[in-house]
């Protein structure tokens, strides 16, 4: 296991996604239940909700849209897999909340201060996962897939690679290197999951505070594309699946329109994806 740190990872966003999952979870109407997620979220996160819905001007349905997308998509396929990984796992919990079976191999890489939290609060909680859970760190913008395969992960093996709020944070090539060496790393039959948004997104006024950070950091623009077909296809996964938020492939009674965006966003580079690529059996 490696011990990479990742310089910009915006860890903090783990606590705020854990935040909007704890909320959802006390909805009658939930799209799932997380019960660890309001512990992970803390004050921290539940902070960082009210900042991201001021900023915003309301909720943001998008967060809990995506986790149930992912969540069925897992549990859909999770009779087929021999491995799962997270990139970027945060403080999901689907390892201990999803219907697994027990000999799925289930990897989650994180940075060391997000997985040291998340293993002190696990402990503190105590489930027990569905399946054989591994930790691992390691920097996404570098040599993950070695501390992958050092923890265990074997090559060639049928793996649903989830990268669920993880690209919009990295650089461009970086996200070409991280869709290709997933493809590397999986045998035929696998399939990657992702979200991205469209470039005009970052126009929206809500999005400012979170553009100023990254300039003060010193860290490059948020990734957006405006052709996710063409991104994975273009890293190796030729089928390609588009799911859109509250709508197509992803409405859940739910229907998500940005405040700031009026009623139909027919603007492709006005929209959020869900994305699910595979490759050849
Ligand atoms: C927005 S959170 C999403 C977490 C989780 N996938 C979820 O949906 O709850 C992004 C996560 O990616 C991790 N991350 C970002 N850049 C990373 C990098 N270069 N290497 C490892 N982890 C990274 C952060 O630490 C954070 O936990």
């Amino acid at each position: 296991v490696g011990d990479d740190h990742a310089p910009g990872a915006n860890s903090e966003t783990a606590y705020w996604i854990a935040a909007a999952r704890a909320r959802e979870s006390e909805r009658d109407d939930r799209l799932f239940s997380d019960p660890y997620a309001s512990v992970f979220a803390g004050a921290l996160g539940r902070n960082a909700l009210e900042a991201s819905a001021r900023a915003s001007g309301g909720d943001n349905e998008f967060l809990v849209i995506r986790t149930r997308f992912f969540d069925d998509v897992l549990g859909d396929e999770a009779a087929w897999l021999d491995q799962v990984v997270l990139l970027g796992a945060g403080f999901d919990t689907r390892a201990y909340r999803l219907d697994l079976p027990d000999q799925l191999r289930w990897f989650e890489i994180d940075v060391p201060e997000i997985l040291e939290e998340k293993e002190r609060v696990l402990s503190q909680l105590g489930p027990v996962a569905r399946c054989q859970r591994f930790a691992v760190t390691a920097d996404i913008s570098g040599a993950w897939g070695e501390s992958l395969l050092d923890a265990g992960f074997s090559i060639d093996c049928r793996t649903a690679s989830i990268a669920e709020g993880l690209l919009f944070y990295l650089s461009s090539p970086v996200v070409a290197r991280v869709l290709a060496e997933a493809r590397r790393l999986s045998g035929g039959g696998s399939l990657i999951g992702a979200d991205v948004m469209g470039s005009g997104l970052l126009t929206l006024p809500s999005m400012r505070p979170s553009l100023s950070t990254r300039t003060e950091l010193g860290l490059p623009p948020p990734f957006t594309t405006d052709d996710p077909a063409a991104l994975f296809r273009a890293a190796g996964w030729p089928l390609v699946q588009l799911a859109f938020p509250g709508q197509l492939g992803a409405a859940y009674g739910r229907p998500f329109h940005r405040a700031d965006q009026g009623p139909e966003p027919p603007d492709p580079t006005m929209q959020s994806y869900l994305v699910v690529g595979r490759n050849a059996r």
